[in-house]
Formats: C-alpha cells, sequence, structure tokens
C-alpha cells in the first residue's frame, strides 16, 4: 500500500520505517528540512535501537523516502497518518496547531480518496475537528473528494519503539467510515496475522483509550512513588513491597517502579491535558491532579536526599550525576527528572559533573553553558573527587559499576540510587552510604 507519515519524529518515523519494513511504500514528510537533511544521508536524528537498521534497508530497497515536499508526501499515500507533536499549551490542554496544520495541508491538496490517520496524541473530538479543517479546505477550492478520518493511537515507549511497533499489545482503531476500516485491516494484517490485535471502535473512544492507558501507567508510578516515601519513614523496603503485590496477577509487576519521578514526551503533557480536558467538562480527576503533583514532588526527592545529608547550602560541593536522558535507550530529554534535579542543585551551589551514554548532545542543547555545570565523557570521569554519585538514569552500564574504583573516585563514598539499582545490603558489606527510594531499614 502507498503510506504517508507527516512528522517524522518518534512516533512518525518508526510508524514510516516499520510499514515500509512490511512492504508498503512510504514516504515520510517533515517540515522540519534538519531532519529530512539527516535521513536522506542515511543517518536518523535521534537514538532509538535497532531504527537505523529498519530506516538503512527500506531506504536501499526503495520503498522508504523523506521529503519536505507536501504536493509530493500528499499525494503518494492513500493512508495518511498525522504523527505531529501535541505539546502541552500553557493551560495544560493539548495544543493541537500542528495536527490542524497537517489535515489543512492534506485537504489543500488531495485528489482521491484518502485515509487521513491521526497517530498523535490527542484530546476526544480532535477527529471531528481534522474532518472539519479538511472539508474546508476542500470548500475552498471548490472540489468535492471523499475521505476517511481514523483515530490509531500509538502505544510505543522510547527506548523499545521498534519492537513496540512491530510486537503491538494492540491495534486500536477508531473508525466511522467502512472503507477506512477495511484499508486499516489491510495495512495492519501482518501485524495481527497470528492474533488479532486489532480493536475497532467509535472515534471518541479510540481518542480516550490512548489518554487512559498513560493515565493508569503514571498513576501507578505516583502511587508506588508515594508509597515508597512512606516506606522510608516507616522502615520497610518499597522493592519487597513491589515484589510482594506484583505477584497478585490482578496486579502485575510492570510500572510499579519507585524512582526520581517520571519524564518523557507523554505521561507528564497527556496527564495533564486529561485533567485540564476533564475540568472542562466539570468532571474533576481528583485521583489523576494527585498523580502530577506527586510526580512534580517525586522529581525533587533524590534533592531533598542530598540537602538532608549535606545541608542546603550546598556551595563547594561536588556532585556526579550518571543519566540524563528521561529513561535509558533514548536520547530524548523531555521532562526528564535530570532536567529538575540540575537546576536544583545548581541553584543551591553546588558544582555537577554529569555523564549519559546516549543523551549529552541533547542535554548540552537543552542545558545550554551553565556556570558550574561540566560534562564528562565517562562514566568514571564524572566521579573524580565529587562527594557523593546520584544515580538518575538506569542505563545498563551503571547496573554493576566497579563499586571499588567509585569508592576511590568520590570524596566518600556516598551514593543517591534514584532507580534503586543497587541493594542496600550489598552498599552496607561494601562500605558504601546508600540512599535509595524508599528503601526504609527494616526493623529500625
Ligand atoms: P516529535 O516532536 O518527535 O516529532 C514531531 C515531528 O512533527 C517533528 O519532526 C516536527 O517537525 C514535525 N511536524 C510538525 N508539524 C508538521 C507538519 N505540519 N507537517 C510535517 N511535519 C510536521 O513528536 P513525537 O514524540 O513523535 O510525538 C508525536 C505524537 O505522538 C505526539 O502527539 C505524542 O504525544 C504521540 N506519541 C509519542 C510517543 C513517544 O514515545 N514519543 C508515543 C506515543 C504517542
Ligand atoms: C510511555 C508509554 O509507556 C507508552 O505506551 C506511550 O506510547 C508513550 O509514553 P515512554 O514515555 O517512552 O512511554 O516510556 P516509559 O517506559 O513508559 O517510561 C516513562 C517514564 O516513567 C520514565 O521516566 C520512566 O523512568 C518512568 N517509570 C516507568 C518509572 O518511574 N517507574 C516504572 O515502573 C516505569
Amino acid at each position: 500500500m502507498k503510506v504517508t507519515a507527516i512528522g517524522t519524529g518518534y512516533v512518525g518515523l518508526v510508524t514510516g520505517a516499520c510499514l515500509a519494513e512490511m512492504g508498503n511504500h512510504v514516504v515520510c514528510l517533515d517540515v522540519n528540512p534538519e531532519k529530512i537533511r539527516i535521513l536522506n544521508e542515511g543517518e536518523i536524528p535521534i537514538h532509538e535501537p535497532g531504527l537505523l537498521e529498519v530506516v538503512r534497508r527500506n531506504v536501499e530497497a526503495g520503498r522508504l523516502q523523506f521529503t519536505t515536499n507536501v504536493d509530493m508526501a500528499v499525494q503518494h499515500g492513500t493512508i495518511l497518518f498525522i504523527g505531529v507533536g501535541t505539546p502541552p499549551d500553557e493551560d495544560g490542554s493539548a495544543d493541537l496547531q500542528y495536527v490542524i496544520a497537517a489535515a489543512r495541508s492534506i485537504g489543500q491538496r488531495m485528489t482521491d480518496y484518502k485515509v487521513i490517520v491521526d497517530k498523535s496524541t490527542v484530546p476526544v473530538g480532535t477527529a471531528d475537528k481534522v474532518k472539519a479543517a479538511i472539508d474546508e479546505e476542500l470548500a475552498k477550492r471548490g472540489v468535492e473528494v471523499q475521505f476517511g478520518v481514523v483515530s490509531n493511537p500509538e502505544f510505543l515507549k522510547e527506548g523499545a519503539a521498534v519492537e513496540d511497533f512491530m510486537k503491538p499489545d494492540r491495534i486500536i482503531v477508531g473508525s466511522d467510515d467502512e472503507q477506512a476500516t477495511l484499508l486499516m485491516r489491510a495495512l495492519y494484517s501482518p501485524f495481527t496475522r497470528n492474533h488479532d490485535r486489532m480493536q475497532v471502535m467509535d472515534l471518541r473512544s479510540a481518542e480516550f483509550t490512548k489518554y487512559a492507558a498513560n493515565a493508569m501507567l503514571a498513576t501507578r508510578i505516583s502511587f508506588m512513588n508515594e508509597l515508597a516515601l512512606l516506606a522510608e519513614k516507616v522502615g520497610a523496603d518499597i522493592e519487597l513491597v513491589r515484589r510482594g503485590i506484583g505477584s497478585d496477577p490482578r496486579i502485575g509487576y510492570s510500572f510499579l517502579y519507585a524512582g526520581a519521578g517520571y519524564g518523557g514526551s507523554c505521561f507528564p503533557k497527556d496527564v495533564k491535558a486529561l485533567v485540564r480536558a476533564a475540568q472542562d467538562e466539570g468532571i474533576p480527576l481528583r485521583v489523576l491532579t494527585a498523580v502530577e503533583e506527586a510526580n512534580e514532588r517525586q522529581k525533587r526527592v533524590l534533592v531533598d536526599k542530598v540537602v538532608t545529608r549535606f545541608g542546603a547550602d550546598l556551595t563547594g560541593r561536588r556532585f556526579a550525576l550518571w543519566g540524563l536522558a528521561f529513561k535509558p535507550n533514548t536520547d530524548d530529554m523531555r521532562e526528564a527528572p535530570a532536567l529538575v534535579i540540575v537546576e536544583e542543585l545548581l541553584s543551591r551551589g553546588a558544582t555537577l559533573s554529569a555523564y549519559d551514554p546516549v543523551a549529552m548532545t541533547e542535554a548540552k542543547r537543552i542545558l545550554g553553558e551553565r556556570p558550574g555545570l561540566s560534562f564528562a565523557d565517562k562514566a568514571d570521569a564524572a566521579l573524580e573527587g565529587a562527594d557523593a554519585l546520584l544515580l538518575v538514569t538506569e542505563w545498563k552500564e551503571f547496573k554493576s559499576p566497579d563499586f571499588d574504583g567509585i569508592k576511590a573516585a568520590l570524596k566518600q563514598p556516598v551514593v543517591f540510587d534514584g532507580r534503586n539499582q543497587y541493594e542496600p545490603s550489598l552498599m552496607k558489606a561494601l562500605g558504601i552510604e546508600h540512599h535509595g527510594i524508599g528503601r526504609g531499614t527494616p526493623g529500625r
């Protein structure tokens, strides 16, 4: 089939490349010429495991191309995915300007039947707005062209995006257009052959499903983060509690890890947008409001621990930071807890030496030159002469570090473990002062 992916970010590029991998002919369009230049030079603008190989293979096979040419891209696809950003507006609601602009650019050019797919995360009712925008553009041109609008939210996780797309738990398709539904079934049939993973529903329920999924996952994390604060006070270990409750199949193990707070381009903005949308409907989502508040507090928990240990004035103190990306296996820094931690520590007079295996360029771009902040080119180098180590992102290379080396490099062996990667008993045996999240001392 002929497919166009509008927006070549995390979602659009993965969608385009993975659909090309299944034999479709895909054109990826972006308004950012720099991204298209990088892609046309055989590289990818983001760090996403496995994606470069899929992109190169399909470009070579002639099934995948990248362009800034809107005319060509709109003409090409029978199915056009809109995968542009939906960042938070000032009031927290999702800013739909990029989605509507993409819809208009389609309406300004289309000459035959198209399925327009909302892949971006968009509030309930957006499909109607997309339809209206296209209708308006067609009316301006004085032409009548049939089209279907479909909601097909994306559930991939960064760092595992290719695998998630190739082996989806489910494919949600919201549609009230029979022809569009048939085409979506055909497009996704290679992904659903062994097991029918497609759930077809009405447009609004499909749009809602995406927010509900992210809200539920964020809720689990904030719930555990709050319990972790209490566990420290009452002398319980949140890691043991996590295993204890996760073994109940009604609860399950995933997304119960207490840590330095959730970040990324989805949970923070989608929780905000759902809270805001509900407020507008007069249905305050109290649980979700608390989820967001708890996460804001949680991003400061590591700093609070540093302050308790070293005092509120950190002038003359130096800290090593391991991990800057919002999670491992990505260079995405959007809403990363590390950004809050850096700001807070610097504002208290500390100096910092930060290291991340892949997000360093992105971190430098976002944080810029700051007095007191330096970047180390290796994990070990960040430690030299520091008062303590803060583990912020649980990259694999931080999981079993050389603890003797850490002890030798730090002024005193103090580790703030923001992702509960190190066993408190082992740390004690090694003579390292360990501050985890929710790891109260049993029998204190
Ligand atoms: P992104 O910021 O990485 O990429 C968006 C791209 O769209 C940019 O390259 C931008 O230049 C381009 N763009 C904007 N307007 C355009 C236009 N009119 N025509 C062509 N290109 C245009 O965004 P992302 O992280 O891929 O997210 C996209 C959407 O998918 C958001 O709604 C997000 O919530 C949702 N989503 C993201 C993830 C994720 O893990 N990143 C997962 C699921 C859903
Ligand atoms: C999320 C959703 O998982 C995905 O389905 C959706 O499509 C996009 O948003 P992503 O943001 O890429 O994916 O990463 P995810 O693995 O969900 O992690 C989000 C944040 O939650 C990270 O900061 C991570 O560190 C944190 N997290 C995750 C926890 O603190 N504890 C956990 O148990 C799991």
